[in-house]
């Protein structure tokens, strides 16, 4: 299912990118970073936020970062 109209990012691309990416996302806009695009209207951003969460456990707590941690993919099997 497409989460993002305005770059054409699906759940499973979300969600592939957040298994596969060797940091603690501490916002949505990493996400679009690792996918190499960025946010632009913000209507996903909710989505986005949830699918983390998900990965992150019902306990999440969104850590407070400074400076955007650079995006280190690891392999997709
Ligand atoms: S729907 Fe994702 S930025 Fe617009």
């Amino acid at each position: 299912m497409i989460i993002c109209s305005c770059n054409v990012i699906s759940d499973t691309a979300i969600r592939d990118v957040v298994t596969a990416a060797d940091i603690t996302f501490g916002s949505p806009a990493q996400v679009y970073d690792c996918l190499g695009c960025s946010v632009q209207c913000g209507l996903c951003s909710r989505s986005v936020k949830r699918i983390l969460e998900e990965r992150m456990g019902e306990t999440a707590v969104w850590p407070v970062q400074t400076e955007p941690a650079p995006c280190q993919l690891m392999s997709v099997a």
